[in-house]
């Protein structure tokens, strides 16, 4: 699917059918977010701008490869979001942090902002948002409304499950921004949950329900 990339990496699956079961404790599906964090930043990274910075080695002298330009920015939505930035750092440390602090109205659906945080120069910034659960799309796509109100243009959304209608919604909304998930699932029930899905991403995460 263009726009879409599909982390199909062994591991990334795997941990994925851990954090799938309904039987997994609290502090094994939020230490599988952790996990499954760090391999997607490390698919989403994987074709950032390089250049070279003149170091020497205890031997010599040499040219050698660094990320170019500014720090990127993790933005997570929260709260789930935030366990996938967390995670996400611990490969990136000097990351900055964009916090967008949205809210799904269970009658509505509707996305409701409550907090908005950032770096004040995001339109210098590579802008990687960070949801576990791309659902309706509501709160995905309000979230970059407000980061591009921001003047954030290069923008990446990362999630761990994606439905197809909310796919749909992003690439209807936001088609220059493309997403990394680790499946993309069968559709969204009633109740605009993913299916088969994980159930509540930040119940599971933070032990609430
Ligand atoms: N948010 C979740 O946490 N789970 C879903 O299935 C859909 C949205």
């Amino acid at each position: 699917m263009k726009g879409v990339t599909v982390v199909s990496h062994p591991l990334v699956q795997h941990k994925l059918t851990l954090m799938r079961d309904r039987t997994r404790s609290t502090s094994g599906f939020r230490r599988l977010v952790r996990e499954i964090a760090m391999l997607l930043a490390y698919e989403v990274t994987r074709e950032l701008p390089m250049t070279t910075e003149r170091i020497e080695t205890p031997m010599e002298a040499l040219d050698s490869p660094v990320i170019e330009g500014k720090k990127l920015v993790l933005a997570p939505i929260l709260r789930a979001g935030l366990a996938l930035a967390d995670g996400m750092l611990e490969l990136i440390p000097s990351a900055r942090v964009a916090h967008v602090g949205l809210y799904r109205d269970h009658e509505s659906l509707e996305a409701i902002e409550y907090f908005f945080k950032a770096p004040h120069d995001l339109a210098d910034r590579l802008v990687i948002v960070t949801d576990p659960m791309l659902a309706t799309g509501n709160s995905a796509t309000a979230a970059i409304d407000r980061l591009k109100a921001r003047g954030a243009h290069d923008i990446r959304f990362v999630c761990l499950l994606a439905a197809p209608e909310g796919i749909a919604r992003m690439q209807a909304e936001h088609p220059d921004v493309p997403i990394w998930t680790a499946a993309i699932d069968r559709e969204l029930n009633d109740k605009g949950y993913i299916m088969p899905g994980l159930g509540d991403a930040g119940d599971r995460i933070y032990g609430t329900h």
